[in-house]
């Protein structure tokens, strides 16, 4: 039997409605109990001054294997995601083959299991071969453990094929994760359609690209009755179609990533063509990004996601038009997101900040539930609470402790984080998955 005692912490377990100081003991790596006792035990953790929160949770992530093992691997983004304080994390099925079948599924927890960091939960391809043309064997993939369906980097370009997926994962009531990009008229964009792709003279993504999408998805699930998740939402119109369809009982659930709540398009001009910046969707307006913090804050937005796309740095260091989208996480959120949107004080980063923003922002309650229970609820997996009888999954954070995001650093195999040099208060000091006590050491 192996005991473990986080004392006199401030627990916060959203789901159980729990905000107070008190220990969490932890037996055979579940969680024993919540309140004041203190039984011996052959670990104590002193907690005080600490924040112990369910074991945070990271519903989009990409993680290379198979294919581009070069780049990240089930193994690395494990590391990476304890580091950041993650004790589960989603990843997207557009890796080389795509995790189309109940086999590719398999082969990811095989991986993980191996690696034995943080969880790693697949998320199955929607259609085979991510080609958006023939429905994969959803049931099967579902066997093989997959807890969600997407064809992310795409978006499932078929009206018809969306109607048939909402339908048809009803049965396994796991949601459909839409990357929401009208194809045709984001074609050939490589930033946020408006005033500065303009005058950069770069081709744009307009925000209708998204909006559209949203909005047949959502006419679908009203339809259907499908569960369907907007990965990544990014625009003003989408926070506002979504809290419509949740005021109109549609199954609808939406995540954003930290870039998304805290940079702007601007970025693209003041880092003179930095292709960190480079994401899809991308990075938008300060109108957007003051809509996101808002959509958050009313409970319109569930989760915050990374989208940790890592990229080698050949790939990367070429020009602006030709770069791949996406930019790296999983390491640099928490501390992020702490500093920008929880924490009031302004942060004196390196980077000049071109439009510095103050929008609503969320209470750490409320950021959380947005890491743990939302994202655990939208995925259908027992994760997210202290509930006495779950995983002994915990992350302790410590919102004190300034530190600069140094991607040099990182246990992920990619470098293209735009945070880079960002001065941040807050970190996970220690990320304990199943009972087993990882301490967050590196950058401290
Ligand atoms: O920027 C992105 N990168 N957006 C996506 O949807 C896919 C991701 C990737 O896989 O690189």
């Amino acid at each position: 039997m192996s005991t473990l005692l986080i004392k006199n912490g401030r627990v916060i377990d959203t789901a159980n409605k729990i905000d107070k100081v008190t220990n969490v003991f932890v037996q055979d790596g579940k969680i024993k109990s919540v309140g004041t006792s203190s039984p011996k035990s052959d670990m104590v953790i002193d907690a005080k001054g600490l924040i112990v929160t369910p074991g945070l949770i990271d519903m989009h992530v990409h993680l290379r294997e198979p294919g581009k093992e070069d780049e990240e691997t089930v193994a690395s983004g494990a590391s990476a995601a304890i580091d950041g304080g993650f004790t589960s994390v989603a990843c997207m099925p557009n890796t080389d083959p795509a995790i189309d079948n109940e086999a590719s599924a398999e082969f990811v927890y095989l991986q993980a299991k191996r690696a034995g960091k943080a969880n790693v939960f697949p998320i199955g391809a929607v259609t085979k071969g991510r080609k958006g043309e023939e429905l994969s064997e959803m049931g099967q993939l579902f066997r093989g453990g997959a807890i969600g369906f997407s064809d992310d980097g795409d978006p499932i370009k078929s009206t018809e094929v969306m109607r048939r997926a909402l339908e048809y994962s009803k049965m396994f009531d796991k949601p459909i994760i839409d990357h929401c990009e009208d194809i045709d008229l984001a074609r050939d964009g490589v930033m946020n359609e408006g005033t500065v792709s303009v005058s950069l003279g770069l081709v744009g993504m307009p925000a209708v690209s998204e909006e559209i999408m949203v909005y047949r998805d959502i006419t679908l699930a009203r339809m259907t009755g499908g569960r369907l998740h907007i990965a990544h939402i990014t625009t003003k119109n989408a926070v506002e179609l979504i809290r419509q369809a949740k005021k109109d009982g549609v199954r609808v659930t939406a995540e954003v990533t930290p870039h998304h709540l805290i940079l702007t398009d601007e970025y693209v001009k003041t880092s003179q063509f930095d292709t960190n910046y480079k994401v899809n969707p991308p990075l938008r307006t300060r109108a957007d990004v003051l809509a996101l913090r808002e959509g958050l804050a009313d409970g319109t937005i569930d989760a915050i996601a990374s989208d940790h796309a890592p990229h080698s740095e050949e790939e990367k260091d070429v020009e602006f038009n030709i770069a791949p989208f996406g930019m790296i996480g999983m390491e640099s959120l928490l501390g992020v997101v702490l500093s920008e949107l929880v924490a009031k004080k302004g942060s004196n980063n390196t980077i000049p900040f071109p439009s510095r923003l103050s929008g609503k922002v969320i209470t750490l309650n409320q950021l959380i539930a947005s890491l743990t229970i939302n994202p655990a609820r939208i995925l259908g997996i027992p994760k997210g609470t202290l509930s006495v009888g779950s995983d002994a999954d915990i992350t302790i954070i410590d919102l004190n402790k300034e530190w600069t995001i140094d991607p040099a650093k990182f246990k992920s195999k990619s470098r293209n984080c735009p945070f880079g040099g960002w001065k941040v208060k807050g970190k996970a000091v220690y990320t304990i998955v199943a009972g087993q006590v990882f301490s967050a050491d590196c950058q401290r």
